[in-house]
């Protein structure tokens, strides 16, 4: 945690002439971005402008990817792209001692005394060491109800990883990973320490792909949606621990489905006591569902299914487990009307409800399922919390003070993650 504090102020110094002369004009000034949901992959695909000349460029949002990377070996043009040499500044901001001494050979793209820096694709899972360097990135500034100019960061320090690093496996126009996690050269973090803006994000993920929904970067809120919906005021907070691969934690302290708790949850395994070795719940927005450990996906399941001992099942749609005709179903403002399941966190009233819009999901035409998958024992944490869970909630990472804050889903309150106003500028 020392080295981590020490880090930050090493960035902060380092960049202060920019800090203080952009300061002095205007206070530091929040950030939002544009992010879509790809409807081939259910990727989070948010659009930065970057290069010069500027372009928007695409990039997966991953919550457990700890820098931005991107494909620099082929279409990309830039008159501002440089690379830092071993033993400079940047390479040590972002703790790596990593020197490529001599190419010769080496592989595809390879430029000598530059900083290596491990790179995995999180959609291929394939690990390389990609090459440190740095370039012009823009976002647009808001003032939380439209977006403004943008404001650009001159020499971003990102990873490049080579042409033939998966890719084909990326959406359509996508080049790059931008990563969130608890780490020195994770966007949120950069962006924090550069434009003198607060550690925190603010996502909120569309349900659809047919409309852009937000990550707010350096702001408590104002977050406000069509029409005039600020829901900055209304999220409860639980504290966030950082496990040790730098990925975000909640503590559920129970899981209640129609207000009584689930039968037969392994206590041990919910609690988050030890995020390295197992247990505990996180985020991934990697993951199109939430995904469960095994016991824990057969006592949700079952119970779920006894709330609703009246109504016919069908035969399950892999990958789901239990599923039922939609026709059974009343239609609400929050989804089909199922039984809610609410995790409850540590935090004053910080109950996370499920409603049907992020419960269930129609994987047939007319068959609804219960949006969850069995991970067996494949994943460390207990719970992974997946996209389809986190849409059209607002969800507010506060690195600073470590807790997130959550909201409830915005249909309830008439608005949607896909109402930000980006149509107007302010
Ligand atoms: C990059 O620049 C070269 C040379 O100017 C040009 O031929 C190429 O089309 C450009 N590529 C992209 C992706 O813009
Ligand atoms: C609960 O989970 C822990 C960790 O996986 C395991 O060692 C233990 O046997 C489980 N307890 C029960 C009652 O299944």
């Amino acid at each position: 945690m020392a080295e981590f504090a020490l880090l930050f102020f090493t960035i902060f110094s380092l960049f202060s002439t920019t800090v203080f002369s952009q300061a002095s004009s205007s206070p530091p000034k929040p950030l939002v971005v544009p992010i879509r949901k790809d409807p081939t992959t259910n990727l989070i695909v948010a659009n930065i402008y970057g290069r010069t000349p500027l372009i928007p460029v695409g990039f997966i949002v991953d919550l457990n990817s700890r820098h931005v990377w991107a494909f620099c070996e082929t279409k990309y043009n830039s008159t501002t792209f440089s690379q830092p040499k071993c033993d400079s500044v940047q390479c040590k901001i972002a703790n790596t001692r990593y020197c490529f001494t001599n190419c010769q050979g080496a592989r595809a793209f390879c430029h000598t005394n530059t900083c290596g820096y491990a790179l995995e694709n999180p959609v291929t899972h394939q690990a390389t060491v990609g090459e440190l360097a740095q370039d012009v990135i823009a976002i647009r500034s808001t003032n939380g109800y439209k977006p403004g100019p943008l404001v650009r960061v001159r020499d971003y320090l990102f990873t490049c990883a080579p042409a033939n690093f998966g890719e084909t496996s990326f959406p359509k126009g996508v080049r790059g990973v931008a990563g969130l996690a608890h780490a020195p050269i994770a966007l949120q973090n950069v962006l924090a320490s550069r434009l003198g803006i607060k550690r925190i994000f603010t996502m909120c993920i569309p349900s659809t792909s047919s409309a852009d929904g937000v990550i707010f970067f350096g702001s408590d809120g104002p977050y406000s949606f069509l029409p005039g919906i600020d829901v900055s005021k209304s999220l409860k907070y639980t504290p966030l621990t950082i496990s040790p691969f730098d990925e975000y934690y909640v503590n559920v302290k129970s899981i209640k489905i129609n207000q009584k708790p689930v039968p037969g949850l392994n206590v041990t395994l919910l609690s988050v006591k030890d995020t390295g070795s197992g247990g505990g719940t996180t985020f991934n927005t990697m993951l199109p569902y939430t995904i469960l450990e095994e016991s824990t996906f057969k006592a949700i399941t079952s119970f779920f299914a006894k709330q609703l001992s009246k109504v016919p099942t069908v035969k399950p749609v892999a990958p789901f487990g239990l599923c039922y005709e939609s026709k059974h179903f009343s239609s609400t403002r929050l989804g089909p009307g199922v039984p809610s399941i609410d995790l409850e966190m540590e935090g004053k009233d910080a109950v996370w409800s499920i409603f049907g819009l992020n419960s269930m999901v129609e994987a047939r035409p007319g068959v609804l399922c219960l949006a969850f998958v069995n991970g067996k024992n494949e994943y460390r944490a207990n719970v992974n919390i997946g996209t389809y869970q986190m849409q059209d909630i607002p969800l507010k990472f506060d690195i600073g003070k470590q807790v997130l804050g959550f909201g409830g889903p915005l249909s309830g309150v008439r608005t949607h993650c896909s109402n930000f106003d980006f149509k107007t500028s302010a």
